[in-house]
This record gives structure tokens, sequence and C-alpha cells, in this order.
């Protein structure tokens, strides 16, 4: 890696980046990954927003701030590839993931991809999704006291195999599942190549279960003209007439389903979470779903729920699922005044950038109406709230996201009402996506 973001600046009177190490070998990295919150505050405060440091095993520039992340997600001057900065972390797993592809070819993907996103598309997923929704509630969460983090977690799989696959996986279940959590976690692997039984290795392995099952129903989906999203990659077509080959569709299946799956358990995590520590939240929302009258959230009346939206934005603000996203340069560029050479990996933290005081009064504070019309804090900044991302890779997902989010927590909301001690924080675990690391233990009463 080369050292010049510490040399004189190459052009202009473009500033060099300050930074500093850390220590020797691992650099900043257990310390992110320990508190990512306390070393982005540490880290800014020390260098300001544009600041290096060794971590994850390379040396990247963090950028804080949403004026930093704008500058990057908005990209004008093509400088910043999506290619170039995940697939150092997860490529291996995730290859010819949309995510991870650039500029012309991306964008070339993603028109094809919109087409299984349109708003008959959404409104079909969810018929879909609401009787499976009921049966999980059945099964997954008695009236009892559970940990809700796992149980979303089996459920948004199952509402995944139905929406995305159109069937059930009976006995694959937990072998899906186990190939979903490796391959999310081989990520953030300390050692980054195959030794048998580590991250790493168990992330390959996982990869190619995913794509053993999705090769063997392809035909038939090709065949088909079922209402799922894998069906819906299979026939999409772009205004131009372009179309998804067998591999594509398979590697955006399986990027489709990393990113739907843990982004939603978590965001449905952190609902019950901060539901269950204001009642008067839980009460506001549960209100507003029992005036719909209807056991399963109907497709006309998702815009109706405003509090719960309210809500949602307010948990993806307090705790973003992607709380970091990352970036590499193909040319030589520059981040608010400082010179930043090509091939610098970059570091965005949306997580940060929601927890700043200068944009976000008392930002830890679980405050719902600062997204209502009458505050509308986050018009504070264009990229004061990031949970989705920005620029041309902003989550296509994420009317999809809110959805199934909506839809279970109508359900829910209309059969228990559920509360933690007082006193209970829940304690998270920023290793890979942000999780509770006690799976967040709820009590559910049956209204
Ligand atoms: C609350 C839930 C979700 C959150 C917080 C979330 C967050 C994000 C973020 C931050 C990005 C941008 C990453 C980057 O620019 O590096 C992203 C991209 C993406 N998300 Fe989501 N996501 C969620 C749900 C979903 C769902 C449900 C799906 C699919 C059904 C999905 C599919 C995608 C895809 C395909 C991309 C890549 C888009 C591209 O590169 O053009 N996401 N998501």
């Amino acid at each position: 890696m080369r050292m010049s973001y510490l040399a004189a600046p190459l052009a202009g009177d473009l500033r060099p980046v300050p930074g500093e190490a850390g220590p020797p070998l691992v650099g900043h990295t257990l310390h992110v990954m320990r508190d990512p919150l306390e070393w982005s505050r540490h880290f800014h405060g020390k260098y300001g927003p544009v600041a290096w440091t060794n971590m994850f095993g390379q040396r990247m520039v963090a950028v804080a701030g949403p004026d930093a992340a704008e500058r990057v997600l908005v990209n004008r001057d093509k400088a910043f590839s999506n290619g170039r900065g995940w697939e150092y972390f997860i490529g291996p797993f995730f290859r010819r993931g949309i995510m991870l592809l650039d500029f012309e070819e991306h964008l070339h993907h993603r028109r094809i991809m919109q087409q299984a996103f349109t708003r008959e598309r959404l409104a079909s997923y969810l018929d879909t999704m609401n009787p499976a929704i009921a049966g999980g509630i059945d099964v997954l969460f008695p009236e009892a006291t559970l940990r809700v983090h796992p149980a979303f977690k089996r459920l948004t799989l199952d509402l995944a195999t139905k929406t995305f696959m159109g069937g059930e996986l009976g006995p694959r279940t937990d072998r899906v599942n186990r190939a979903f959590v490796a391959v999310v976690r081989a990520g953030t692997a300390y050692v980054r190549f195959p030794v048998p039984g580590l991250r790493w290795s168990r992330g390959l392995s996982g990869r190619r279960v995913l794509e053993e099952l999705l090769r063997a129903q392809l035909p038939a989906k090709r065949a088909g003209a079922a209402d799922d999203l894998f069906s819906a990659l299979c026939h999409a077509r772009s205004e131009d007439g372009h179309r998804f080959g067998d591999e594509d569709v398979v590697s955006h299946m399986i990027f489709l389903l990393m990113a739907a799956h843990d982004t939603t358990t978590m965001t449905l995590t952190t609902m019950t979470y901060y539901l269950a520590k204001h009642p008067e939240w839980q009460d506001r929302v549960r209100a507003e779903s029992a005036a719909l009258a209807s056991p399963h959230l109907a497709f006309k009346d998702v815009d109706g729920l405003v509090a719960l939206d309210l809500a949602i934005k307010e948990c993806l603000r307090l705790v973003a699922p992607l709380h970091a996203m990352v970036r590499g340069t193909v040319k030589d560029t520059e981040i608010l005044g400082h010179f930043i050479p090509a091939d610098t990996p970059l570091y965005i933290s949306p997580h940060f950038v929601h927890h700043m005081p200068q944009y976000w009064p008392d930002p830890a504070r679980f405050d719902p109406e600062r997204f209502a019309e009458h505050r509308r804090e986050d018009k504070v900044h264009p990229y004061a709230w990031l949970p989705f991302g920005g620029g041309v890779h902003k989550c296509i997902g994420l009317r999809f996201a809110g959805l199934q989010v909506k839809a279970v927590l109508h359900q829910l909301l209309l059969r228990y009402r559920w509360s933690v001690p007082a006193g209970y924080e829940m304690p998270l675990d920023f290793t890979s996506m942000p999780t509770p690391s006690d799976g967040l233990p709820v009590r559910f009463q049956r209204l």
C-alpha cells in the first residue's frame, strides 16, 4: 500500500490526510469492532472527517460525517468503486453481487433488477408474506420470554424462502440458515484465507451450498411464471430488452438473500427493543394497526401506518443495520480538500453520522417524532440519515424492507404486548452486522 496520504499533495492546494497506524499488526481493528461509535468519535475528534488508519488488515481512510459521506456516495467524478471496497471483505462469498459491480456494468444490472421491485411485484410479495408471517408467529413467538433476534432470523429466512424462492426449504432450512450465517460472518474474518473450521472457510462452503440449491431450481424457474423474486429475476427485462444469464441470476439471488436477511432481522429486533422500552409508542403504533381492522397488512394500507413509519426511521437511525460501508478509489481524487490517491480503501460509517450531536439533538434518545413533518430533523443535511446508503448503489430493497418490517410488526402488535425488565439495555455486538449479544430476551403477553 502506498503511503502517499502522508506525502505532500500532488496538485493544487489539496492537503494530505492525517492519521495513525494504531497498534502493530491489528491497527485499530479490535477497537472498531468492539465499539465502532466510540472509535469513530475518538478518531474523528482527533483527526477530523478524513483520516487514515490500519484496520481489517489494510490501510484505510475513514471518512466521517455527512459531507464526506455525500462526497463519496454521490461519486460525481466516478473515483469511488464499490467492487474495490467490498471485494476485499465479501468478494469470495458474494462475487458478482450487484453491490460489488461498478459504473456501466452496475447500471446495466440495476436496470434489469429494478423490474423485480416494481409496485406490482412488491404487492404480490406482500400477499405471499402475510400468511407466512401468521404461521411463523404461531410457531416462533409463543406467549413466553424469548430471545427475539434468533426468532426473527428464523422468521425472515422462512419469509425469504417463500417470497424469494417460492417454496419451503423443509429439512434444508437449518442447512441454508447455517450457510447464510457463515457467508455473512466470513466478511470480518481475522484469518483471510481458507483454514478448515475458521470463518473464511465456512463462508466459502456456505456459498457452495447456496449455489447448489439455486442452480438446481433454476430450470423450473425459467420455465414457469411464478411470482417469487427468483422467478422475477429470471424473467426481468430492462427497457432495452436485456436479461440476466443463469450465473447472474444465481449470484444476484445469493446477494439479495443476504442483503435482505440480516438487515431486516436487525430492524425488527431494534423495533421490538425500543417499543418494549417505550410502551407509550408501542400503544400508539398498536392503535394505528388496530384501526385498520385487518389481521394482515394490505398493500393499500402500508403508507397509512404513519407512527410506525416514524418509529422505523428512528430505529434505523439508532442502529443502522449496515453500520459501515466501504469503497476503493480507482484514481487519484480528493475528499473535502484532502488528497486521496488511487487504490485507497475507504470506510464510511452511517452509524457515526446518525449519532452526531451537531445534526441530531440528543442522539442516543429514542424520539421518532424527530422525523415528523413538524420537526423533520433529518432535513438538516441530505446525508444526515443514510441507513440505506445513497447515490447509485442506494438500497434497491428499501421499499421491500419497509413492507416486511411493517407487515411483521402489524401482526405482532395485534397479538401481543411485550416488555423488557426496567433498566435493561440491549448489548450490541458489531463483529459483523450489529446483533444483540444476548439475543434480546423479551416477554410476550397475549392481548
Ligand atoms: C432495513 C433493511 C435494509 C437496510 C438497512 C439496507 C441497507 C443497505 C445499504 C446501506 C446499501 C448500500 C451499500 C453500499 O452502497 O455500499 C444497500 C444496498 C443494497 N440492498 Fe439493502 N438494506 C436493507 C434491506 C434490503 C432488502 C430487503 C433487499 C432486497 C430485497 C436489499 C437489497 C439491496 C441490494 C441489492 C443492494 C445493492 C444495490 C446496488 O449496489 O445497486 N436490501 N442496502
